[in-house]
C-alpha cells in the first residue's frame, strides 16, 4: 500500500505528484480520542497511516491520502479533515507524533474504562501523553 502514499510520488524516475503546501489536505484526530482509543479506524486506513501513543492515535499528514474512509468508523468523531476551521493545533500534534510513535494497523481491545470517556472535555490539557503506544 506504500506506493499510494503522497511521499511516493516524490520517487526518482517518476512524475512528482505532490500538491503546494497550501493545498496538501489530510485528515486528522482530535482529543476525542483520548482515552477511548476504540482503533476503529486503523483497520480500514488503505494506506496505513495511524500512529500510536499511550492513550490516542495520530494520523501522518504526508502519508494520509485524504480518502475520508476512517472518518466515520470513529464511534466518538475524532477524525476530522483539516479543511475545518480550528483544527491548527490538531496538524501540529498529529504532524509531530506520527513521525515519534509507532505505526499501528491492527485493532486491539480499547481501554477498559473507553466509554467513561466519551464525554469528557479539555481531554487534551489533562490527559495527552507523549509517550508512544506498543504499535504492530
Ligand atoms: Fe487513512 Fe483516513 Fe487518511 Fe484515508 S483519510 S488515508 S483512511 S487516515
Ligand atoms: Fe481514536 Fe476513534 Fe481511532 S477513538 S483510535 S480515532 S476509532
Amino acid at each position: 500500500m506504500q506506493s499510494l502514499s503522497k511521499a511516493s510520488s516524490n520517487q526518482p524516475g517518476l512524475p512528482s505528484l505532490a500538491l503546494p503546501e497550501a493545498f496538501a489536505m489530510t485528515y486528522i484526530v482530535n482529543e476525542k480520542c483520548i482515552k477511548c482509543k476504540y482503533m476503529d479506524c486503523v483497520e480500514v486506513c488503505p494506506v496505513d497511516c495511524f500512529y500510536e501513543g499511550e492513550n490516542m492515535l495520530v494520523i501522518h499528514p504526508d502519508e494520509c491520502i485524504d480518502c475520508g474512509v476512517c472518518e466515520p468508523e470513529c464511534p466518538v468523531d475524532a477524525i476530522k479533515p483539516d479543511t475545518e476551521p480550528g483544527l491548527e493545533t490538531w496538524l501540529e500534534v498529529n504532524a509531530k507524533f506520527a513521525s515519534i510513535w509507532p505505526n499501528i494497523t491492527e485493532k486491539r481491545d480499547p481501554p477498559e474504562d473507553a466509554k467513561a470517556w466519551e464525554d469528557v472535555d479539555g481531554k487534551f490539557a489533562k490527559h495527552f501523553s507523549e509517550k508512544p503506544g506498543q504499535g504492530d
